[in-house]
């Protein structure tokens, strides 16, 4: 199964991504989760993308391209995978078509989550993250199970360096301007399947998995 999730920011690709790859079992590749790693890491690449993520723009094509071909390469990909995040730019898009070209491989989906804009602000600046386990929670829309701030694991969930409401609107307006392009690319070759993002968490993923139940 060959997936890409394509949505603003905040329309929930992490979380869906989250029950996806545990339900059909393919690696999950999030871009920015990889950007994160790196920064974590203090990384020749982190240092990199750092500098544009803290400002809310995009990390250029060619290392954001890089860094997807590698891991693809990778051998659990083998299985498949799921793209969270990636491609964002046209550009990004004609490379990934001739990466799978080179492996003999072949989309199934490009899963599109739609929100309205006017509610990811606040989607984004209540979003919490464990940085143990990854997992992405809301204060008020997917608050922790366990009592207090706390993931399972019992780490305390910080927010996103990138969530802040400057940031947020940064992020906002440059991926909305990529958007259009990139949902004419894959709605053109018939891969896109829109998905409606503005519902509870579980209602989206029912939908999503309706979706890919008949893939295989
Ligand atoms: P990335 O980490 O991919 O951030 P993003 O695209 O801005 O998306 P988010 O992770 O913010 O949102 P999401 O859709 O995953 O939402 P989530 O599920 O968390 O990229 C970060 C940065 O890295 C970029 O800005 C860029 O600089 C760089 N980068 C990454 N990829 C790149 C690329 N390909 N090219 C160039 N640069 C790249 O949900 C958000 C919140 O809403 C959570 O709190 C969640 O609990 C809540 N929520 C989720 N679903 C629902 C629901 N149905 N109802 C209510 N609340 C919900
Ligand atoms: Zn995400």
């Amino acid at each position: 199964m060959n997936l890409i999730l394509m949505g603003l920011p905040g329309a929930g690709k992490g979380t869906q991504a989250e029950r996806i790859v545990e339900k059909y079992e393919i690696p999950h590749i999030s871009t920015g989760d990889m950007f994160r790693t790196a920064i974590k890491n203090q990384t020749k690449l982190g240092l990199e993308a750092k500098s544009y993520m803290d400002k809310g723009e995009l990390v250029p094509d060619e290392v954001t391209i890089g860094i997807v071909r590698e891991r693809l390469s990778e051998s659990d990909c083998q299985k498949g995978f799921l793209l969270d995040g990636f491609p964002r730019t046209v550009a990004q898009a004609e490379a990934l078509e001739e990466m799978l070209d080179s492996m003999g491989r072949k989309l199934d989906f490009v899963l599109n989550v739609e929100v309205p804009v006017e509610l990811l602000l606040e989607r984004l600046t209540g979003r919490r993250v464990s940085p143990t386990t990854g997992r992405t929670y809301h204060v008020l829309f997917n608050p922790p199970k366990v009592e207090g701030k706390c993931d399972v694991d019992g780490s305390e969930l910080v927010q996103r360096d990138d969530d802040k409401p400057e940031t947020v609107k940064k992020r906002l307006e440059v991926n909305q301007q990529q958007a259009k392009p990139l949902y004419d690319f894959y709605s053109e070759k018939g891969y896109l399947k829109n998905v409606n993002g503005d519902q509870d968490i579980n209602e989206v993923f029912a939908n999503i998995d309706s979706l890919l139940k008949g893939i295989h």
